[in-house]
């Protein structure tokens, strides 16, 4: 398929393969075993320019904006979603400066960002408020010039590695969704510790951790949008990273499809290479057809927000569940094709079925998001508006 890449898109996307296949590539094995944080590949995809794709030009990123990013995305997945999620994830973090941080906060934190020198991560999950994330338990309250912070968030992607994050906590509990406000906390702050280090089933080169905050002070400047706006600085922040989501599966899909392609014309079974059966065949073809349709849905869906659309909540929706599913199916039929050898660590499709799971669940269950797609188009009064 054509997707008609602008110059600067085809140097991005080709950019981003060269640090898969020369940086990632060689050492994903490994950096799943020992579960290690990959800072030397971000150190090469800091080099390269890439953090600065989807960042305004005046704060010397790029302007790219999110379908760049989701080609940068999908090439470093190919090789490993772990280290792409990292990736990925900075975007997250940033997302929310980028939609409500003020002039200050733009000029004090987009150029580091931009520069890949410090990544950042999201702050929203807690262990009693995942997909029920009005739930939330930890609390900002103002004192002076500042806020001070109490409560424990879970499961943060690049939790611990990260110089900034954007944490979501509960300034007025009696006003429900918009009781709560969004802040940039930095690393080394007073008060802010990490906890419990979480070790996955899959995608292991990325960090998550548990965030602490005991009486945690954080200036009033570091409050981003104003108090009470944290819910919509949250649904819109993942509104816009959800088709990134989404690259992570395509790009995942793609380096699953290629591997079973390949094993499929080398392995040899009843005298023939396998890839002479129509079995395999048709077992292929759905493979790439449906990889190719969540492409399209991915791109789509980033152009859409891309173009300044205001509200674009179900095509961030649609792409994340369509291609995070997807994921899921083609690396399973990959691990298929490989048959016994699949299944070992040998090859690398057994890795890509265990870091597909979790795509289907992390900015917003697959579930909870159906719920979202249904909601706009019921609320809609014609179908093609
Ligand atoms: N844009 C703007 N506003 C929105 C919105 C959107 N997309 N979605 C909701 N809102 C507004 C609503 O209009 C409502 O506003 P009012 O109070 O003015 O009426 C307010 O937000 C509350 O909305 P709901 O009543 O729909 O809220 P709810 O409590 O019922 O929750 C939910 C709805 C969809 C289930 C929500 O909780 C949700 O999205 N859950 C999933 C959470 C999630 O995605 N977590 C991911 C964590 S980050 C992560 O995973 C990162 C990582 O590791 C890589």
């Amino acid at each position: 398929m054509d997707y008609f890449l602008t110059e600067q898109q085809k140097l991005i996307k080709d950019l981003a393969r060269k640090i898969a296949e020369e940086r990632i590539l060689p050492v994903r094995a490994e950096l799943d075993e020992k579960e290690e944080f990959p800072w030397a590949i971000v150190k090469d995809i800091a080099d390269s320019d890439l953090f600065r794709i989807f960042i305004p030009e005046q704060y010397e990123g790029l302007g790219e904006g999110l379908f760049a990013l989701c080609i940068a995305t999908e090439e470093l997945s190919r090789a490993c979603c772990g280290v792409a999620l990292t990736y990925a994830t900075d975007a997250l973090g940033t997302i929310p400066i980028l939609l409500y941080g003020t002039d200050e906060q733009k000029q004090k934190y987009l150029p580091i960002i931009a520069a890949g020198t410090k990544l950042t991560a999201f702050g929203l999950t807690e262990s009693g408020a995942g997909s029920d994330a009005s739930a939330m338990k930890t609390t900002a309250t103002l004192d002076g010039d500042d806020y001070i912070l109490n409560g424990s968030k879970q499961f943060i992607t690049n939790g611990g590695e990260a110089e900034l994050y954007t944490i979501i906590a509960i300034t007025d509990p009696t006003r429900g969704t918009r009781g709560a406000s969004a802040f940039l906390v930095e690393k080394g702050m007073p008060g802010f510790t990490f906890g419990k280090k979480e070790q996955k089933m899959g995608i292991r080169a990325s960090a998550t951790s548990e965030l602490v905050f005991h009486n945690c002070r954080v200036p009033r400047d570091n409050l981003v949008g104003r108090e009470g706006l944290g819910f919509i600085v949250t649904m819109k922040t993942l509104d816009v990273s959800r088709p990134a989501v989404g690259a992570l599966s395509v790009g995942l899909a793609q380096g699953a499809l290629e591997a079973a392609v390949a094993y499929a014309r080398e392995r040899k079974q009843f005298g023939h290479p396998i890839s002479a059966l129509q079995a395999i065949q048709h077992m292929l073809a759905n493979m790439a057809m449906e990889l190719e349709a969540a492409r399209a849905l991915v791109y789509a869906a980033a152009r859409t927000v891309d173009s300044g659309a205001k509200d674009f909540t179900e095509e961030g929706a649609m792409a994340k569940v369509f291609a995070t599913d997807m994921a899921m199916k083609v690396t399973t039929d990959a691990v298929q094709v490989f048959g016994g050898v699949g299944y070992m660590r040998d090859y690398p499709v057994e890795k890509m079925m265990r870091d597909a799971k979790i795509n289907q669940i992390y900015e917003g269950t697959n579930q909870v998001l159906r719920n979202v797609i249904a909601l706009q188009l019921l609320k809609r009064k014609a179908l093609r508006e």
